[in-house]
């Protein structure tokens, strides 16, 4: 027995928006039709939905199932979900918010959500005159399932969309793998694949988010990727202003950023520090020492005449 939600079961028995939007002669509005999935396979879904032409929104969606429980619950609560939005942002309802909606699916019945995603990009698609063939579509990739003739392109889709890692969830999925099982090393390989792809987006993300964080507190010596000259100069700027130049300014002297080369960093002693006779020993243990300490360990300061 599937362990099926309240809201499965309520719109399952009590199913919304069932049957079929008649075209219509009605000035600036028209229909528009997707269909997926094959009775032969289980489950089909026929998704109408009703566009005011000017606005691009939908004023009704209907439709018509052939299928199990969470297939009529999950094209019913699509139907509600679209309702009253644009069809570009009816385009961004993923599987996902289906599923959310209803509560959550069975992990074996989440193709039902995806079938829903797919007749309502089918539909829009359609309005749109634009062949399916011609957009970021399933019969672009390579065939991987012949049994269910689902591509690689839709298996990466909806790995990525769901956070899949096993070939068993994504025959939950999309059936691709339930059948003969001829295909089902491949699915393992593009779910490798798929994570090999997110871990480097993942690295890259996080290095360019350490690059900033190490802007704003001052520390260079953890970075995962060179700093700019940009970055590594505001850097510099912002150690000297914030923690080199107070405790020069208390004792009546001061320092100036003057230029960078490569790790040398050249300064302008002033007012006090400019006459010390210890003004070495400022440069090395209040400017050198805190800057290579921040920053970089190879940082080199130079006094220079203004
Ligand atoms: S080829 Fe995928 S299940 Fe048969």
């Amino acid at each position: 027995m599937w362990d099926y939600t309240d809201k499965v079961l309520e719109l399952f028995y009590d199913p919304k928006n069932q049957g079929v939007i008649e075209e219509t002669s009605e000035p600036g509005v028209k229909v528009a039709t997707g269909e997926v999935g094959s009775i032969s396979c289980g489950d089909a879904l026929r998704l109408h939905l009703k566009v005011e032409v000017e606005s691009d929104k939908i004023l009704d969606a209907r439709f018509q199932t052939f299928g199990c429980t969470s297939a009529i619950a999950s094209s019913s609560a699509l139907t509600e979900m679209v309702k009253g939005l644009t069809l570009d942002e009816a385009l961004k309802v993923s599987n996902k918010d289906i599923a959310n909606y209803l509560g959550g699916l069975p992990e074996a019945k989440m193709h039902c959500s995806v079938m829903g995603q797919e007749a309502l990009e089918a539909a829009i698609y359609n309005y749109r005159g634009i062949p399916l063939a011609a957009h970021d579509d399933d019969d672009e990739g390579v065939l991987i399932c012949s049994c269910f003739g689902i591509t690689d392109t839709k298996i990466r889709r909806v790995v990525k969309e769901n956070n899949l890692t096993t070939a068993e969830q994504v025959t939950n999925y999309v059936k691709a793998g339930g059948g003969c099982g001829s295909c089902l090393t491949k699915i393992d390989d593009i779910i490798k694949d798929v994570e090999q792809e997110v871990a480097t987006t993942t690295k890259n993300a996080n290095n360019g988010i350490k690059s900033a964080e190490i802007l704003n507190s001052g520390q260079i010596a953890t970075a995962t990727r060179p700093l700019t000259n940009v970055q590594k100069i505001a850097l510099i700027q912002k150690v000297l202003d914030e923690e080199v130049r107070p405790v020069l300014i208390a004792d009546g002297g001061d320092v100036e950023l003057y230029d960078i080369e490569g790790n040398t960093v050249k300064v302008i002693l002033k007012g006090a520090c400019d006459s010390c006779p210890s003004s070495t020993a400022t440069l090395k243990i209040a400017i050198e020492s805190r800057l290579r300490d921040r920053i970089s360990k190879d940082i080199v300061v130079q006094a220079v005449e203004p």
